[in-house]
């Protein structure tokens, strides 16, 4: 299988990637990300030569771009590429629109020209909205975004359904919970506190740091992606979620504890607007239907994870620096491919 995944450069899709290649021997991955701030080839250090990758540098709002990767023979796309840090968003929301609404329908419709057999666009439980102190996001709960970010991942979920319903395109849509793992770069919450708690910073939360999100390991987010994209219906709406609600006071707790750093680092501050106070996947659906179900817990994933950036000091250092941002010129400047050379 030949896959189109787009935005493989940040932190899923980067993920992704390296699932897949070291999954499936005979699947080849054409890798298409703009590189903004938050795409980072380091994430992918070690697959500049791999056979069965290959990089494209460029943006999913350009349409010619994104014709003549597709005509190489993509069987697949899996659509990662967005905005998608929610402060960002409250501050601008024109590259969201631009990104996650104009370049979901960029891919949209030459993939169905070119009769993709399936098309995976990853959203997120941020459409669904803020929940009260119990109950569960299931597929069928309405649709309310609240941040701006939210607003066009949802938007997007609306034309990808249509183009399932109006053209029969094989279209699936997979709305997961908030992620943590390698690679994450360091303004979402847990990269954020793991590296500020390793230089010895504040940790900075939002409001009364009682705001609750639902965790899952990029790992177990990945295979659930895999499972979709392989067994998933056309047409289908699937929730990935791993039954991990946790307070952010209490993740803040529970990386000083790891580290052997004091509590008193945790600074509460002042709240983000809007803030959606409770997020919770019920990912029943994907466990009964598709038989897929998380293997990592939280305990041992936050570990890992902590480990992981304690053990990776320099990606730490060049995100932070923003020496990461010429890794294309040092890896890929010999082999960079432009339009004409596709
Ligand atoms: P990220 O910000 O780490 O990565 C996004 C990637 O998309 C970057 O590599 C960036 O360069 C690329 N990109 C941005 N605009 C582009 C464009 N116009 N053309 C091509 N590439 C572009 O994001 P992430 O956390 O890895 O999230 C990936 C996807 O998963 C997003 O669609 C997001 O909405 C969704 N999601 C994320 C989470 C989470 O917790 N991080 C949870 C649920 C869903
Ligand atoms: P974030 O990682 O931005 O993900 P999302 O808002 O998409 O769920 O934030 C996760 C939670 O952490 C959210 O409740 C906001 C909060 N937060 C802080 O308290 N401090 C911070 O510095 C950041 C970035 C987030």
């Amino acid at each position: 299988m030949r896959l189109l995944v787009t935005g493989g450069a940040g932190f899923i899709g980067s993920n992704f990637v390296r699932y897949v290649l070291s999954r499936y021997a005979d699947y080849e991955v054409l890798n298409l990300d703009k590189l903004t701030y938050a795409g980072n080839l380091e994430n992918l250090e070690g697959l500049e030569n791999h056979p069965r990758h290959t990089f494209f540098h460029g943006d999913i709002c350009d349409p010619d771009l994104v014709g003549d990767v597709l005509k190489r023979g993509v069987d697949a796309v899996v659509n990662f590429a967005a905005e998608s840090h929610v402060d960002r968003s409250i501050l601008d929301a024109s590259d969201f629109a631009r990104t996650n609404v104009v370049g979901a329908l960029n891919l949209l419709e030459p993939s169905r020209k070119n009769r993709i057999l399936r098309f995976l666009q990853i959203s997120t439980d941020e459409v669904y909205g803020s929940l009260g102190p119990t109950g569960a996001f299931v597929e069928s709960s309405p649709i309310a975004p609240n941040s701006p970010y939210a607003a066009t991942k949802a938007a997007a979920d609306l034309l990808v359904r249509s183009y399932h319903h109006t053209y029969g395109f094989p279209a699936i849509i997979t709305r997961c919970s908030n992620n943590y793992g390698p690679y994450q770069f360091p303004e979402k919450l847990m990269p954020l506190l793991i590296t500020n708690a390793l230089a010895g910073l504040s940790l900075p939360l939002y409001g009364d740091g009682l705001y609750v999100r639902d965790w899952i390991h990029v790992q177990d987010h990945c295979a659930a992606v895999d499972r979709i994209l392989h067994h998933g219906k056309s047409g289908e709406v699937y929730n990935i979620g791993a039954r991990q609600e946790m307070a952010n006071l209490e993740i803040a707790r529970l990386i000083l504890k790891s580290l052997g750093k004091p509590e008193s680092l945790i600074t509460l501050v002042k709240d983000r607007p809007g803030h959606d106070r409770r997020y919770a996947i019920d990912p029943s659906k994907l466990k009964q239907a598709l038989g897929w179900k998380p293997r990592i817990s939280f305990h041992m994933g936050l570990q890992e994870t902590i480990d992981w950036y304690r053990h990776n000091a320099a990606w730490v250092e060049h995100v932070r620096s923003g020496a990461y941002l010429s890794y294309y010129d040092r890896m890929y400047g010999q082999r960079q491919k432009t339009l004409s050379e596709l």
